[in-house]
């Protein structure tokens, strides 16, 4: 069974989402001893957004269907993944660049999605996937980052869609560590719904 683990946190060890993230990664390793986790560390994989050579050059491996290219490989461990866990901070309104350009690298043609009737139909192993997120003050319940994320998880093939907030933590009027041990308890529950997801029949 395995888990792609997806840390888009920039902040690294400073950051409150993969802080909580890690903690229902271990709620769930825990639970599930056998599960091996795959991580995408997106401080460090230095991803590439596309530009008209890259998409040619893409499109020509997609054709080809070689999936252990620079260009296709990301979107190789999303595909076998039994369950995805997104970890991304509030930004602008939705999330980090680096997240958007993870997505343009798991969007690969004949492996995790093909045209059918003139629509994308996912290919996508995984049941669920989570994404946990914090904000600096309140999301308004606009999360636009979540939204999108929900979408491209259910168009490439996960059917099931968690997400995971804290908010409000940079609020002068806040208590950020009883927000987040708030959080933590619905991280628990998150990642028994997760297990749940994984075990099934
Ligand atoms: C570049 C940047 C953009 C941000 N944009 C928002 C925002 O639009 N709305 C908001 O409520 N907080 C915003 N914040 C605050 C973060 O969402 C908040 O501090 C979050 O908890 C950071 O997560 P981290 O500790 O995992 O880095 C922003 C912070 C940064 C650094």
């Amino acid at each position: 069974m395995e888990l792609l683990f997806v840390d888009a946190c920039p902040r690294g060890e400073d950051s409150r989402t993969l802080a909580l993230a890690r903690h229902m990664l271990d709620r769930l390793t825990r639970a599930l001893p056998d599960l091996c986790v795959t991580t995408h560390c997106l401080r460090e994989m230095g991803l590439r957004d596309v530009n008209a050579e890259r998409l040619a050059e893409k499109e020509a491996l997609c054709d080809r269907q070689v999936w252990d290219a620079p260009l296709t490989r990301t979107g190789a461990d999303f595909r076998r993944a039994d369950a995805v866990l997104i970890a991304a901070p509030y930004w602008d309104l939705s999330f980090p660049s680096v997240l958007k350009t993870w997505v343009e690298n798991i969007w690969v043609r004949n492996l995790t999605f093909v045209y059918q009737d003139n629509k994308p139909v996912g290919l996508a192993r995984g049941r669920a996937a989570v994404y946990v997120t914090t904000s600096g003050s309140s999301m308004r319940g606009h999360d636009w980052g979540a939204l999108y994320i929900e979408d491209v998880m259910k168009t490439l093939g996960i059917p099931d869609f968690l997400a995971l907030r804290a908010e409000a933590l940079d609020l002068d009027s806040s208590d950020p560590e009883a927000i987040l041990a708030e959080a933590r308890v619905r991280a628990d529950k998150a990642a028994a719904w997760l297990r749940g997801r994984l075990v099934e029949e």
